[in-house]
């Protein structure tokens, strides 16, 4: 067992350690903390490990109040207060914007810290019949109480667990997989095995929605005329875009569940990944609404590498990129700025605690500014 002294935190909210010409990252660790460590994974000159025992606690550490947390691979805030968590999440976001260093970032904090998830993906060994969260090992772990959860489905969770009724959703599954638990119109829903977010994507977080979604009207008010045209695009069900009453395209790749047009919003189903994305979606886009005056971006993770082209085929006035992947975010909108300027770049608190967090940036073109 090794010796760590904590020297600062990564963007992911792991403490980062030297030891014997070796960075070791640490979950769960906070900086200037001496703490004992197990190294599970050994790359080249990079290790990483889990924490076995703090010798010495920074002053900011708290004890986390789920039993599990030092085992569940959920959560990786919960050692700290509230506040302290937003000040790392800021410090993360801040490193990843380094080459933007006069851009403000507004941090703009959740009203709850607990019980706000409208879903949870658990993982089953039905050998073992273990269904839990994965843990740190990448094994599932139960945790019949999980805070980040709506009481709804911790209820649904809880049947669940009674005399192990989960094992009877299981008829001809594979030995290991996943159960979604998922709450929409107050009724949760249980999937065996199918994609996230099953029944076509919402933010996990209804609250916060609402008040990104009241934000993100105020910014498109202040930047458009009354006749903008709004593509709202990887738009989902139409979420962000529907509070504005503006014309808007909203494109997503719909599954079976694509939502009806209505007053303002017209839906076009399509892969924006497609190498053809762009000629594609100019032949789906009726033609009164060709001329887009801002370009609403909200991608999975993986980003939109070629953000420039459908910016430059489009020319809006302005672009919103929210991303839930900050390198994403930057790689993305670096492409453009050659004509487009970062005005601002928020932070909204959609996953308290743990490491994520959705960044919101406003560009405007350069003549505008
Ligand atoms: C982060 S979610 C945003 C959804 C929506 N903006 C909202 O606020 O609810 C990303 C969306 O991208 C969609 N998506 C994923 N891959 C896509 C693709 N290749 N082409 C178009 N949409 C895609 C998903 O269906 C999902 O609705």
């Amino acid at each position: 067992m090794t010796h760590f002294h904590i020297l600062d935190l990564d963007t992911m909210g792991q403490g980062v350690a030297k030891a014997d010409g070796h960075i070791t990252f640490i979950a769960k660790t906070l900086p200037n903390e001496v703490v004992e460590a197990d190294i599970y994974r050994n790359k080249k000159n990079i290790h990483f490990a889990h924490v076995t025992e703090v010798i010495t606690a920074a002053p900011e550490r708290q004890e986390a109040p789920c039993p599990h947390y030092a085992q569940c691979g959920g959560c990786d805030y919960q050692h700290v207060d509230y506040p302290t968590e937003l000040a790392y999440k800021q410090k993360a976001l801040r490193r990843h914007l380094r080459h933007f260093p006069d851009i403000d970032i507004t941090v703009h904090a959740a009203p709850q810290r607990w019980h706000y998830r409208n879903r949870i993906q658990l993982h089953y060994h039905a050998d073992k019949k273990v269904l839990g969260l994965m843990d740190v090992n990448y094994e599932p772990l139960p945790v019949q109480n999980c805070l980040l959860i709506q009481e709804q489905v911790r209820d649904k969770m809880l049947a669940l667990y009674q005399d192990d009724a989960w094992l009877e959703l299981l008829q001809d599954e594979p030995k290991r997989g996943h159960l979604e638990l998922y709450c929409r119109d107050e009724e949760v829903q249980v999937s065996v095995n199918e994609p996230y977010a099953n029944g076509g994507f919402t933010q996990v977080f209804p609250h916060m929605n609402h008040y990104l979604t009241t934000w993100l009207s105020h910014q498109v008010n202040q930047y458009m005329d009354d006749d903008a045209v709004i593509y709202d695009l990887f738009g989902g069900n139409g979420n962000l875009s529907l509070p504005l009453g503006r014309p808007t395209v909203v494109v997503d790749q719909y599954g079976e569940h694509q939502p009806q047009d209505n007053d303002t919003q017209t839906f076009v189903s399509q892969n924006l990944y497609a190498k053809d994305a762009l000629q594609r979606l100019q032949a789906a886009i009726p033609d009164d609404m060709q001329q887009p005056t801002c370009l609403i971006i909200d991608p999975p993770r993986s980003g939109l590498k070629n953000l420039k082209d459908f910016v430059s085929t489009f020319k809006p006035k302005a672009v919103i990129f929210i991303a839930c992947e900050p390198t994403s975010f930057v790689r993305d909108i670096a492409t453009c700025l050659e004509h487009y300027t970062l005005m601002k770049v928020d932070l909204f608190d959609l996953f308290p605690a743990t490491q994520h967090y959705e960044t919101v940036g406003v560009l405007v073109r350069n003549e505008l500014v």
